[in-house]
């Protein structure tokens, strides 16, 4: 486990794939993910298979957070396409219960996740890619400490729209900083 401030981060097992299918076939929690075909049971199994077979560092995590001294599921968070000589790696991550969203908890888990990049993978660079429909993340981010670097114009295609893709980074140096 990994234990941040109200929420931990534990290895995904078979028997959360059920909740991955269902949250991940809600369109609004869809709209801000590379997803826009429905999920089955069968796909998400297949994805879990595959993901074991990726290093322990790009393993996601399940987002945990407590409800009445119970820790629940509620979503996931992960690092990919690690580059160990350059020593950066994306993240991405999801909170599937809908009824949470904007209480801090993606700020938190982001924070969390950057500690993890940096204190215990010994990254310098943490990368990510997002919607510009996707305020609420975005702020979310911002708060984490990400900055704004750069724009991938008509990036992505949704709802019958081409939109930007905003590409944020925080450094090291800058987390670093901030904790000082
Ligand atoms: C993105 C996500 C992880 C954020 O988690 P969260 O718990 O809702 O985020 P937080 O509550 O920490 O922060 C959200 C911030 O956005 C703000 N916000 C919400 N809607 C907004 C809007 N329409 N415009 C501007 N800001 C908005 C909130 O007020 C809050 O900021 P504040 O604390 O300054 O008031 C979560 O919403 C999610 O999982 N969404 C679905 C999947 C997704 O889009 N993932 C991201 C892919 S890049």
């Amino acid at each position: 486990m990994i234990y941040g401030d109200g929420i931990r981060f534990r290895a995904i097992e078979q028997t959360d794939l059920a909740a991955f299918v269902a949250w991940l076939n809600d369109p609004e929690v869809r709209e801000g993910l590379q997803m826009v075909l429905p999920l089955s049971m069968a796909d998400e199994q297949r994805w879990f298979e595959e993901m074991l077979k990726r290093p322990g560092e790009e393993h996601p995590f399940l987002i945990e957070t407590q409800q009445d001294n119970i820790w629940i599921g509620i979503g996931n968070c992960a690092f990919f396409n690690i580059d160990w000589r350059i020593r950066s790696a994306e993240v991405g991550i999801f909170i599937g219960e809908k009824r949470l969203w904007g209480q801090g908890l993606g700020t938190k888990v982001m924070r969390l996740l950057i500690q993890v990049g940096f204190d215990t993978l010994n990254l310098n660079r943490i990368m990510l890619d997002v919607y510009e429909t996707n305020p609420r993340a975005i702020r979310s981010y911002e708060k984490a400490g990400f900055k704004h670097e750069g724009r991938k114009r008509q990036g992505y295609y949704l709802n019958g729209k081409y939109i930007d893709v905003l590409q944020m980074s925080i450094l090291r140096s800058e987390w670093e900083e901030s904790h000082a």
